[in-house]
């Protein structure tokens, strides 16, 4: 009798000792794949990782921080006139824009933001002599025509795209309203223009002086008005990347 507990005290122990053992391979094995799965995780994590830290210069994906604000003026022309000869617009299939508007919706179309017209209470005339005249006048008399449109939460943005044509080699009175008009220190201004020959004219230069404790992009994109028209986008967003903005 003692012999046959002797024997099933034996048995149950060795079945024991087996399970056990099959119980910790398992485990094991489930440690193996979870170790794989973890490296997986890590190493996905080391990507994602990776990608955040060269994404550190970028523009928001959404483009919500951005704020591309423009003003432009385009030219009263005849139905006839195409896109590339005329003075100040840009016609496509269904619009006509300022070549400011364009280059800004190119960058839009590039880096997404809020698109904003700086408009004003007056109205210019769209006859170019009497234009020219006027904004002759208001250079002048260092005139700051009132604006009608306004930033509702400029304090939103952290960056503040700011394109103008080139009045008289210079910002046109409304861009001097504007600067004044809102605080942007600390922010980063990117600038692009458009002229008739004076490029840049310095505008920089005047628009770091007015917003002192903004980081203003020196590397401007200038375009000629003649070039407006068939400006590629690829240009745009080279301009872009050069300024890791894309
Ligand atoms: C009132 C006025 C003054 C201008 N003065 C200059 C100038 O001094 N230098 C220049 O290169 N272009 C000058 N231009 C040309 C504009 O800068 C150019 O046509 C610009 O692309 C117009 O942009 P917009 O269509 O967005 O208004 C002037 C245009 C206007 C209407």
């Amino acid at each position: 009798m003692k012999k046959i507990l002797l024997i099933t005290a034996i048995l149950l122990v060795t079945f024991s000792l087996v399970a056990c053992n099959q119980i910790t391979n398992n485990d094991s094995s489930q440690n193996d794949s979870s170790t794989v799965a973890n490296s997986t995780d890590q190493s996905s994590e080391n990507t994602s990782e990776n990608n955040n830290a060269s994404n550190e210069n970028k523009v928001n994906s959404s483009g919500s921080n951005v704020l591309i604000a423009y003003f432009t003026l385009p030219e009263a022309v005849d139905d006839d006139s195409d896109t590339v000869s005329s003075a100040s617009i840009v016609k496509t299939e269904d619009t006509v824009v300022g070549s400011t508007e364009h280059i800004a919706k190119m960058i839009q179309n590039s880096i997404g933001g809020t698109l904003f017209e700086i408009e004003t209470e007056k109205q210019y005339s769209k006859e170019h002599d009497p234009l020219v005249d006027e904004a002759a006048e208001e250079q002048e008399e260092n005139a700051r025509p009132e604006l009608s449109s306004k930033v509702e939460n400029m304090d939103s943005y952290d960056i503040i795209f700011i394109g103008y044509p080139i009045w008289w080699g210079d910002l046109p009175m409304p861009l001097y309203t504007f600067l004044e008009e809102y605080d942007l220190s600390g922010k980063t201004i990117v600038l692009f223009c458009t002229h008739g020959g004076s490029r840049l004219s310095n505008t920089d230069n005047t628009i770091a002086d007015l917003q002192k404790d903004a980081t203003v992009i020196h590397d401007a994109l200038v375009i000629s008005r003649s070039d407006v028209a068939v400006t590629e986008q690829e240009e745009v967003d080279r301009w872009l990347e050069s300024i890791s903005l894309k």
